[in-house]
């Protein structure tokens, strides 16, 4: 009995077929155990021999048994080591990498010239009551300008006597709501999505401006000269001189288109230097009406406004002939522009 079971306890390959022996021998249905009950039908001298041998059988089947169960955990364990194991100096895989978008990018680059000449930032909703977005400024219901905007009117249900809502087409709104917020004196500038209901090469129908507004008693339009002149040089990096056209803005008077010096080399633009003209933005010092509808009293303040496509000039930059292609999310052409990774 003895041989059988260190014999088969030695050679078990697996704690399974270890877990079998143990229920085969000292189980409690098992050989030894049975024999152990056999005891009791035995003379007092038979007894006396084979109960020590018995025991002495069990204690020695449990001993091999735990023994060889730790042998085969220390096996496993150095089968796991051996085979379980990293090149902690193989190079990593190669991820990619995001960037900012070039619109945002030129947006933060804006945002912080302007901050530098002492602009805060404000902001203002997308969807806006038509009020703000019109009336407020000066523009009343039947004015032509509402008509060329190309407006995206928000749709209402019958019944619903909400004021009507458009998607800004403009970040002027900002110009009123940060002046009934704050009152005058105000130096702000209003970075923002706007949308158009236009589609070609230079228009998209979402698209960015950046509104700029300084409200003090003697602002002037020679402040907006220098102020546009810093920022232009700032922003491409070279001294570029701007051209103030007479124009037209409900909101403004007198109002001015301002170009930028350029000259064009191989059909594409390159700003600061030549004597051609490239229009950049809207501006103008803001009209009375717009300093009421503001809480602002014209009497007492004055200032300048001037509203720039942020699109527009991050084209200029980097030569970007087709503004569509902004957004679009070709990776292949934000890398071309070294956009992306
Ligand atoms: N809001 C005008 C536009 O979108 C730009 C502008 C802003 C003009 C402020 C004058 C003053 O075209």
């Amino acid at each position: 009995l003895k041989a059988k079971y260190l014999g088969a306890i030695a050679g078990a390959g697996d704690e399974a077929t270890l877990e079998q022996l143990r229920l085969q021998a000292v189980g409690k249905k098992g050989e030894i155990s049975l024999k152990m009950r056999e005891l009791g039908k035995m003379t007092q001298e038979e007894r006396q021999q084979a109960g020590p041998a018995l025991n002495a059988l069990k204690d020695e089947i449990n001993s091999a048994l735990a023994a060889k169960k730790a042998a085969l955990s220390d096996a496993a364990l150095d089968e796991r080591l051996r085979t379980e194991w990293l090149d902690v100096t193989l190079p990593s895989r190669a991820t990619r990498q995001g960037t900012i978008h070039p619109v945002s990018q030129v947006w933060e680059e804006c945002t912080a010239i302007f901050a530098d000449m002492g602009f805060a930032v404000a902001e203002g909703p997308q969807v806006e009551t038509d009020w703000y977005n019109f009336d407020a400024l000066n523009i009343p219901g039947h004015h032509p300008a509402r008509a060329e905007m190309d407006t995206f009117y928000m749709h209402r249900a019958e019944g619903d006597d909400r004021p009507p809502h458009v998607l800004r087409t403009h970040t002027s709104p900002v110009q009123i709501r940060s002046m009934q917020e704050q009152g005058a004196p105000i130096r702000i500038i209003a970075p923002g999505r706007v949308y158009r209901a236009d589609y070609d090469q230079t228009h998209t129908p979402m698209f960015h401006q950046i509104e700029g507004l300084a409200i003090d008693r003697d602002i002037s339009m020679a402040n907006l000269k220098w102020v546009l002149e810093e920022f232009f040089s700032a922003y491409f990096g070279t001294k570029v001189k701007t051209r103030f056209r007479a124009s037209h803005f409900p909101f403004t008077e007198p109002s001015a288109e301002v170009d930028i010096q350029c000259s064009w080399k191989d059909g594409t633009v390159v700003v600061g230097e030549g004597d051609d003209w490239l229009e950049v933005l809207g501006s103008g010092m803001v009209h009375p009406h717009v300093l009421k509808s503001g809480g602002v009293d014209p009497n007492e303040w004055q200032g300048f406004a001037f509203g720039m496509g942020i699109d527009r000039i991050a084209m200029l930059k980097y030569g970007i002939p087709d503004l569509r292609a902004f957004f679009d999310s070709d990776l292949r052409w934000l890398r071309h522009y070294g956009f992306s990774a």
